[in-house]
């Protein structure tokens, strides 16, 4: 007997009965990538965590997070190209640990997804609605906020829609969804291209000092904060089942991805902390804001237009990497299978609407501001497991040999792995104890669900 339900790498990539289409590329993986990563990070959290906790020193929190992603990435990428099957990290820990492994990592991407996907469009909303007051076009208040009625905010609408409304696109099938996401990161990354190069012109490195004026302690929490700035990455190995060549494709999209988001990031920030001093970017749109401060309002507008277009490709893909986790959990039969089955676009229909509506739900009525936290521990919990992973697989002779492999080994996948306890740590107690009130009831879920249906038993 299998007691601990370790799942047969041969077998999962023998599986015939319920497949997805492989119709992406490299190219195609990187552009999902930048679509995940890049959102609110840059449009919203380089003002706040400047002023609040790095100062311009804010490039160090950015590097320090994307050391720790990259550890991370690699990790994954030596996973995801010898493992080339829908539900990343989740099939990965099926493969490495056993099942119930598999499951808690399941269970803390659902948060990931769900709540960064929630948070992402309420960010959505925050910018769509000052857009439309830019055209003397207001939404009752009642309807533009979470259901804090102190504050006069009953339901945010427009985030529900924004969820709703991608979710019926991702319904529609992968590969239109892909195309309207490259458009879209073509804006995005034109409108912060522009950014970069308007505001080289108006920096002044007197505004870089005091360079570090909350120290390495403010640079660290500064870090745990602007990792949700990274958050989405993985959902690129999430499509590793609708892939082209994945042994070579995963870690080029995975990678690739990684390093441009941080090379913006850091321009970003750069440019940013020296366009305006880092005490007065205490703000919900810096970047925009920063362009407004030197007078350059048409270029603020276009930010804003671009951050709305950008938060919707991250929206789109945390929704994507959501839907395919339940869509495997469904085939393994840890959920009910009804989560698995495809319409005909190929497409897992049902776990897509269940997703969708949970996550509109988060957006439209729980405040998520303390809730991103949460996102980034689930996330960063799904990294330890992978990092950790990496040791067993080499192990494990089973695996299909030729794919990427992690250099270095075994440095990094443990540098990873103490790196991501490390930024967890930053984390406040209140979200530690909030997350683990999750998990308890994941675990309650599977000994009374998935451990008695699951196909493994
Ligand atoms: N990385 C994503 C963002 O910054 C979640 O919006």
């Amino acid at each position: 007997m299998n007691r601990l339900r370790k799942k047969n790498i041969h077998d999962l990539l023998e599986k015939k009965d319920v497949q997805l289409k492989r119709t992406l590329g490299g190219f195609d993986l990187i552009m999902l990538g930048v679509g995940a990563i890049i959102g609110t990070g840059i449009f919203i959290l380089p003002g706040t965590v400047a002023a609040l906790h790095s100062g311009p020193a804010i490039i160090y929190s950015f590097i320090i997070a994307a050391i720790v992603c990259s550890f991370a990435a690699m990790c994954y990428s030596e996973f995801a190209s010898s493992v080339p099957v829908t539900g990343s990290a989740y099939t990965y820990s099926y493969t490495v640990f056993g099942e119930i492994v598999a499951w808690i990592v399941a269970w803390a991407l659902v948060l990931e997804y769900g709540l960064a996907g929630a948070s992402v469009a309420t960010g959505w909303s925050a910018y769509f609605v000052s857009l439309l007051e830019g055209f003397h076009i207001t939404i009752p208040q009642a309807l533009t906020g979470p259901f804090q009625p102190q504050e006069g905010t009953y339901v945010n609408l427009p985030a529900i829609i924004i969820v709703l409304a991608l979710a019926f696109l991702l319904t529609y099938g992968m590969k239109e969804s892909a195309r309207l996401n490259k458009i879209m990161v073509f804006v995005k990354v034109f409108v912060i291209l522009l950014f970069i190069v308007v505001g080289f012109f108006y920096v002044r490195p007197e505004n870089w000092q005091p360079f570090m004026p909350y120290g390495w302690n403010g640079i660290f929490s500064g870090a745990a904060l602007v990792f949700f700035a990274y958050l989405g990455f993985d959902a690129v190995s999430a499509a590793a089942e609708e892939v082209k060549n994945p042994q070579k494709n995963m870690p080029i999209g995975i990678i690739g991805s990684l390093l441009v988001c941080t090379g913006l990031y850091i321009a970003v920030s750069l440019v940013l902390t020296g366009m305006v001093s880092y005490t007065e970017l205490n703000v919900s749109d810096p970047v925009s804001f920063a362009m407004g401060m030197v007078n350059q309002n048409w270029v603020a507008g276009f930010i804003s237009l671009g951050a709305i277009a950008g938060m919707i490709t991250v929206i789109l893909v945390l929704l994507y990497g959501g839907t395919r986790l339940l869509f495997a959990l469904g085939r393994d039969q840890l959920l009910p299978r009804s989560m698995s089955k495809l319409n005909a676009r190929n497409t897992p229909v049902f776990s897509t609407w269940i997703f969708a509506i949970l996550v509109a739900f988060c957006a439209g009525f729980i405040p998520l501001s303390k809730l991103a936290e949460m996102a980034n521990l689930g996330t960063l919990l799904a990294f330890t497991i992978v990092s950790i992973g990496v040791l067993f697989l080499r192990k494990n002779n089973t695996i299909p040999t030729g794919g990427f492999k992690v250099p270095l080994f075994p440095v990094i996948p443990i540098l990873s792995f103490v790196l991501c306890i490390f930024l967890m740590m930053q984390l406040s107690n209140q979200t530690l104890v909030a997350s683990a009130i999750w998990f308890l009831i994941g675990i309650i879920i599977y000994f009374a669900y998935g451990k008695r249906h699951s196909l493994m038993k």
